[in-house]
């Protein structure tokens, strides 16, 4: 039967020979159900009134207008497709010089009172009262009222820029019962036949399905990924080659004096760039974004580094004989000596001056300790940024690997 009416539908144009009726047949047959007939809108169109209408539903999506994370709102462009049958306003065509089809103002006749229900800013009735509204002559309604429409979309911002968002657009017979008006799917749910391609959101999929709790409702999905083009080369670029910057604080001499200026300065372009990424995101708690936890690790790590930048700073106006190098700071330098892979190499088997004018008896020893030792707070201070630059280098990789993965993937599923 609907099949057989969206049929008819699309024939209807062509099938009725629109052109082929006169005006004055038509001005009768609106005479008969208008005056005649006595319509009145305010009645349920059907006569036996315990039965409910029947109404499928299609939505046909023209475009996306803007998604508006922050607030939580998605504009959309489109319109609903509802069909049903008014037993009131049927005539025979035989009777009318064979008019078959007729455009009535949608304000004169009954119709559902159709809201979307979760509307983000104003609530009121679908279509205007300019709309026409197409009626058959056994009394089937097409009804397509466009609109722009707002509607809330929560939106779960843990895999950004990878996101995929799912919005919902209910729409429900406000005033009816299931029992009165039955709203139901149409055999295209959501229809994107007239779609325009928006710049930023690409639509996945969508599906619809009938609210079945008694409400006179149906609920359609769009299912969005975000394109992330434009976010991975202003924000997250960006902000993954400053981290990388961060590790190369430790290349800078100490003695060049400026470590320090240039850590803060890192560490001051991430916080812009927390700030960005903070006002790109919903002001919700409910989930956070892998990104700006990625980003605020980074920022610790700037942080720490500017710590150990000002320490090293200290440590280098330190001098041998009256602060002599502890045991902490011999186990850094031997540490790095061996990463280093110093003591492989036979070049650096000379034993150094100052020793040797010590201990000139013990020959034999000093290859096992006397060359391990550092010789002033110089040495310490370059393995110490020999560990530092090569410990934050390695971890800054991993932690960006782990965290792109993290949310590539999970914006994939
Ligand atoms: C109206 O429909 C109900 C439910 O199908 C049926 O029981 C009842 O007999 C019908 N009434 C009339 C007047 O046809
Ligand atoms: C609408 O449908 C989606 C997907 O099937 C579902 O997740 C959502 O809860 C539904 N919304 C309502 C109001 O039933």
């Amino acid at each position: 039967m609907e099949r057989l009416i969206l049929i008819l539908f699309i024939l209807s144009e062509t099938f009725f020979n629109i052109h082929a009726q006169s005006g004055t047949d038509v001005n009768a047959v609106l005479t008969k159900l208008f005056v005649t007939d006595g319509y009145n809108k305010k009645i349920r169109p059907i006569k036996n009134q315990s039965l409910p209408v029947d109404i499928p539903t299609e939505f046909v999506l023209n475009n996306i207008i803007e998604f508006d994370e922050q607030n939580e709102a998605l504009k959309t462009a489109g319109y609903l497709f509802l069909y049903w049958k008014d037993e009131y306003l049927a005539w025979n065509p035989s009777d009318f010089g064979g008019v078959e089809i007729i455009f009535v103002p949608q304000d004169d006749i009954w119709k559902p009172d159709v809201t979307l229900a979760n509307s983000f800013k104003t609530f009121t009735g679908l279509g205007s009262s300019f709309l026409n509204v197409r009626l058959l002559f056994d009394g089937t309604i097409f009804w397509y009222p466009f609109q722009v429409l707002e509607s809330t979309c929560s939106v779960d911002i843990t895999y950004f820029p990878f996101d995929i968002q799912s919005c919902d657009l209910k729409f429900t017979a406000w005033s009816y019962e299931k029992d009165d008006v039955d709203l139901n799917l149409g055999s295209n749910g959501i229809s994107l036949k007239d779609y325009t391609p928006n710049n930023q959101w690409d639509v996945v999929s969508t599906s619809s399905n009938e609210i079945n709790t008694g409400e006179s409702a149906v609920n359609f999905t769009i299912k969005m990924k975000r394109k992330p083009n434009f976010y991975i080369l202003n924000i997250v670029a960006p902000v993954i080659l400053l981290s990388l910057l961060n590790a190369f604080t430790f290349v800078l001499p100490v003695a060049s004096g400026e470590r320090a200026g240039y850590s803060v300065t890192v560490f001051l372009s991430l916080a812009v760039f927390l700030t960005i990424v903070a006002s790109e995101m919903p002001n919700n708690s409910e989930n956070t974004s892998i990104f700006s936890v990625y980003l605020m690790t980074m920022t610790t790590f700037s942080t720490l580094i500017v710590m150990l930048t000002l320490v090293e700073v200290r440590l280098s106006i330190r001098t041998i004989p009256d602060q002599p190098i502890n045991k902490f700071y011999q186990v850094l330098y031997k540490l790095s000596l061996l990463l280093q892979c110093n003591g492989c190499r036979t070049r650096d088997k000379v034993v150094p001056l100052q020793n040797k004018d010590e201990n000139p008896k013990d020959d034999t020893d000093v290859d096992e300790n006397v060359y391990d030792l550092p010789a002033n707070w110089h040495d310490v201070l370059d393995s110490i940024d020999f560990l530092l630059f090569w410990f934050f280098v390695i971890v800054t990789v991993i932690v960006t690997t782990a965290c792109m993965l993290a949310a590539r993937n999970g914006g994939i599923k």
